[in-house]
């Protein structure tokens, strides 16, 4: 699909599974489980799953739901040691790209609000926070921010609520 000089990003594929259980077990403290990640890498009527590779191996991940005319960003995480060099940005490009040309007019999330380099990644794309889950995450209590970008000026769309967010 997308091809940068260093990245392509393209759908995922079932072997794609045990690089992007790695990568969400050193990301997250409460990780998704492999049969989770298997049904969220499996385009269908609703999700939308990209993967990043370098050389051939996957450095990342997005996961995102089409409902109606939102685009619902569920999961996003890059390796380690592939962080800052723009491969989060060229996977939520290609995302949004994706929502825009299915006719999306907003694009939302929930992200913890302890996670100051999720939130600056975030708003660096140009999302604002406009709602406060409590108590949104089981593993620690800790509340959720719901972010959301416009795609299309001059529309809003229905907010999505929705209880599967990134870990
Ligand atoms: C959030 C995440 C996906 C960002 O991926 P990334 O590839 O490192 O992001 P990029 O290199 O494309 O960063 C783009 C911009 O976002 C901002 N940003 C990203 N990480 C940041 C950090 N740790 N601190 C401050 N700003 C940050 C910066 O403005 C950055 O631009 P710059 O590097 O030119 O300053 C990555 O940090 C990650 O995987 N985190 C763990 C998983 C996670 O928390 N996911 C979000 C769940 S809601």
């Amino acid at each position: 699909m997308t091809v940068t000089p260093d990245i392509e990003v393209r759908r995922p594929r079932p072997d794609d599974l045990p690089a992007v259980v790695r990568i969400e077990v050193a990301c997250f403290s409460d990780p998704w489980d492999a049969a989770s990640l298997s049904a969220e890498l499996r385009e269908d009527r609703m999700r939308r799953p990209l993967c990043a590779l370098r050389d051939g191996k996957v450095v990342g991940y997005l996961m995102a739901w089409k409902v109606t005319d939102e685009w619902h960003v569920i999961n996003v995480a890059v390796s380690t040691g592939e962080r800052r060099s723009g491969v989060g940005t060229i996977l939520l490009d290609a995302s949004l790209d994706a929502a825009i040309s299915e006719g999306c007019v907003t694009a939302t999330l929930e992200v913890r609000v302890s996670n100051a380099p999720a939130l600056a990644f975030y708003e660096h794309h140009g999302f604002a926070a406009f709602d406060r889950r409590r108590r949104y995450y089981r593993d620690t209590g800790e509340d959720a921010l719901v972010m959301i970008r416009v795609l299309r000026s001059g529309e809003t769309g229905t907010v999505v609520d929705s209880d599967s967010t990134c870990p």
